[in-house]
């Protein structure tokens, strides 16, 4: 069984007084709270690890580079971000792909790199609304995932999350039948590739994720988490969704 997950992805927004809100959060968990990951922006992932040390909550960064040190200026590599205390890397994330023209080799390396620095990927995949209306979306994302997963891939090493483009910021939510569709060929694709460990790796939905739709997307059985944008900068949105997938 995949453990549940409930991911924050604050993108370019935060300050040092929502880092103090997240000792509150961190605080307000119960015991059989699902796994709590918050990636702020870089510049606050130490203060970040330090509110939240030997608490519920963990923290992750949002890109890392796929070398381990160099003459790459404004990157940040995975061993940085471990030193921080954070767990967790997203790799892959569209506004990255697109924004900065990563490929699927790209995002297999940085992975790689987040591994090698002990952290665990979680690695982003989804199609935009003009593949969406196509009719191959479910090829698409599979081939996705094929290009830029790794190899030997396990359940601690990595997280798996889908986002529709078109979902992201939007308020446009998938269908629970086109969520069920997309998580039920993803988690056949990770068995069929990785056995058991495939069976066990925790598969997110991110799109435009709320309080008021998050019990119904957590309806489906391969949904395990959720990677949060918008409502992770609110603990009075983003308690609601941890409340939901705790109860599903
Ligand atoms: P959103 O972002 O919840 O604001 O749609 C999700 C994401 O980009 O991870």
């Amino acid at each position: 069984m995949a453990r549940k997950l409930a991911a924050g992805n604050w993108k370019m927004n935060g300050d040092l007084a929502l880092v103090d809100g997240l000792a509150t959060l961190a605080g307000n968990q119960s015991t059989d709270a699902p796994q709590i990951v918050i990636c702020p922006p870089h510049t606050l992932l130490a203060q970040a690890a330090k509110a939240c040390e030997n608490s519920a909550v963990e923290i992750g960064g949002q890109d890392c580079r796929a070398e381990a040190k160099g003459a790459y200026t404004g990157d940040i590599a995975a061993s940085m971000i471990a030193e921080t205390g954070a767990t967790h890397v997203i790799v892959g994330h569209s506004e990255r792909r697109d924004g900065h023209h990563e490929t699927n080799p790209d995002i297999r390396a940085k992975a790689q790199a987040a591994w090698a620095a002990g952290l665990t990927a979680i690695l982003c995949i989804g199609e935009s609304e003009a593949e969406r209306e196509g009719s191959d979306t479910l090829t698409i994302i599979a081939d996705q995932l094929q290009a830029s997963l790794p190899d030997n891939a396990t359940a601690e090493n990595t997280v798996i999350a889908y986002e529709p483009i078109w979902a992201i910021g939007t308020g446009k939510v998938p269908t629970l039948a086109q969520i069920i569709e997309t998580h039920d060929m993803l988690r056949a694709e990770l068995t069929a590739r990785l056995g058991d460990e495939g069976a066990k790796i925790t598969l997110l939905y991110g799109g435009s994720v709320k309080p008021t739709n998050a019990a119904e997307i957590f309806q489906a059985e391969n949904v395990n988490g959720a990677l949060v944008g918008g409502a992770s900068l609110k603990p009075t949105d983003f308690q609601p969704i941890i409340d939901a997938l705790a109860a599903s």
